[in-house]
């Protein structure tokens, strides 16, 4: 049996870092959603593991997240099962937009699948950590509030929102702990990031990301492109994750910025039990 799965990108609607931990990491709140921009992941079980993909700059060697969701599945199961993957790429890489994160949870779900429901969502959630902090999101509802280093997730109803995104990826990506090491704690405001999710589930949204600090920091084009976009009229324009992609609302034309690529979205919720399926729009 051959399964052909949506992996989808998300965003952060609002991103607050809170603090840096002993262990390196940063302790965040954050509003996570899905959305109908994403890959298609093909597996079939087979005699070795393979990874084919239609981007040529994506690694499909044994560091590719697909590759180590499969072995992490056999460590965390002990079943001795082996997968052909292909995988069309749409979602940017380095992006902020959980790319390879949602790859590797859809390919722990997918293996769960082939291998008859071996393991619980929970059980998968919990493995999904240890591939990286965004990866147990995808497990969620789609729309989840995120804490502790972005693993510990509270699934949230459906945001019911109608009105399109468009997603702006500028040429040029960036590199997650790159971004969290230029994080400077003392130029964040000092928001309540639970006021956030309050004000935002009562239909006042405040949308913001601090890691928008870092990245602008090091790449200060990001700052301008921001201007650029709020100025061309989106009302709201903020970037993804660490970045280096924008989520924006409020215009129905995106303005010209060379090199970049435009993508409009809406938000995509998954089943319990179920995993995403293929958005009818695009
Ligand atoms: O968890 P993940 O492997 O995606 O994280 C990549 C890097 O990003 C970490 O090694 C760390 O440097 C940084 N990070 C962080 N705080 C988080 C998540 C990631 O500092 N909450």
């Amino acid at each position: 049996m051959k399964l052909a799965l949506f992996s989808p990108a998300k965003v952060n609607l609002f991103f607050r870092i809170l603090n840096k931990r002993a262990d390196g990491y940063h302790e965040i709140a954050s509003l996570y959603q899905s959305i109908s921009l994403g890959d298609r992941l093909e597996v079939e079980l087979a005699g070795a593991d393979s990874l084919e993909c239609t981007d040529p700059t994506l690694p499909c060697d044994s560091s590719n997240l697909i590759l180590r969701a499969t072995d992490l599945f056999r460590k965390k199961t002990g079943r001795k099962i082996f997968a052909k993957f292909f995988l069309a790429k749409q979602i940017p890489i380095e992006a902020g937009l959980g790319g390879g994160s949602s790859n590797a949870a859809t390919t722990l779900w997918a293996l769960n699948e082939l291998a008859g429901r071996v393991a619980s969502e929970e059980e998968l959630t919990l493995w999904a950590a240890d591939l990286g902090s965004d990866v147990p999101f995808f497990f969620s509802s789609g729309t989840a509030y995120c804490t502790g280093r972005g693993e510990n997730l509270k699934s949230l109803a459906p945001l019911n929102e109608v009105e399109k995104y468009w997603i702006i990826k500028p040429d040029g990506g960036l590199s997650t702990p790159l971004v969290y090491k230029n994080t400077d704690l003392s130029l964040i405001p000092n928001r309540d990031p639970e006021k956030s999710l309050e004000a935002f589930l009562q239909g006042n949204p405040d949308y913001f990301n601090d890691l928008e600090y870092a990245s602008f920091k090091l790449e200060p084009s990001l700052a301008q492109l921001k201007s650029q976009l709020v100025e061309s009229g989106f009302h709201t324009a903020l970037m993804t994750g660490s970045g280096t992609a924008f989520f924006c609302k409020g215009s129905k034309t995106p303005p010209n910025i060379p090199g970049a690529r435009f993508f409009s979205v809406g938000f995509v919720n998954k089943k319990r039990e179920k995993w995403y399926e293929f958005p009818e729009f695009c």
